[in-house]
């Protein structure tokens, strides 16, 4: 995590922050019942769905292609990011998710938290943090927007 650097000031890296926190929460318990053979949780499974499925549209709408345009990076920089987001809604999906499944989704989280993220603060201005602020609202007031 990134405590030291100062992120979390930015509203939405803090958010996205958050959204991991809840993610790897509620992975996390999915994962445990999923190794212990113990009934899933089905309102937290939802629960991680809808939150993923938000929170992947915030990344995919907002930070990855606004990381490309800034840095003047190849448009499928971040296509690894995207497809391990259908991966991870995929296993879930179909109720297995193992502790391998955790572990990946740990190091998706970390590579964005570790290097997307210390990026945006090094290349977004004050425009480009309006333009994801923009993108995170739209998304969170009308999620059955999100195709
Ligand atoms: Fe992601
Ligand atoms: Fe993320």
């Amino acid at each position: 995590m990134c405590d030291h650097c100062g992120c979390r000031e930015y509203p939405p890296i803090a958010e996205l922050s958050a959204d991991h926190v809840e993610i790897l929460a509620l992975a996390e318990d999915l994962a445990t019942a999923t190794r212990l053979r113990t009934p899933i949780d089905a309102a937290g499974r939802d629960r991680l769905r809808s939150l993923l499925e938000v929170h992947a549209a915030k990344e995919e709408v907002g930070l990855y292609p606004l990381l490309i345009a800034q840095m003047g990076e190849h448009a499928d920089t971040y296509s690894h990011l995207e497809e391990e987001h259908r991966d991870i809604a995929r296993a879930i999906g179909a109720g297995c998710f193992e502790h391998h499944a955790f572990y990946a989704l740990q190091r998706h989280i970390e590579e964005e938290e570790e290097i997307l993220f210390s990026s945006a603060l090094f290349w977004f201005d004050g425009d480009t943090w309006d333009d994801l602020e923009a993108v995170h609202r739209g998304l969170v007031s009308s999620p059955t927007d999100v195709g």
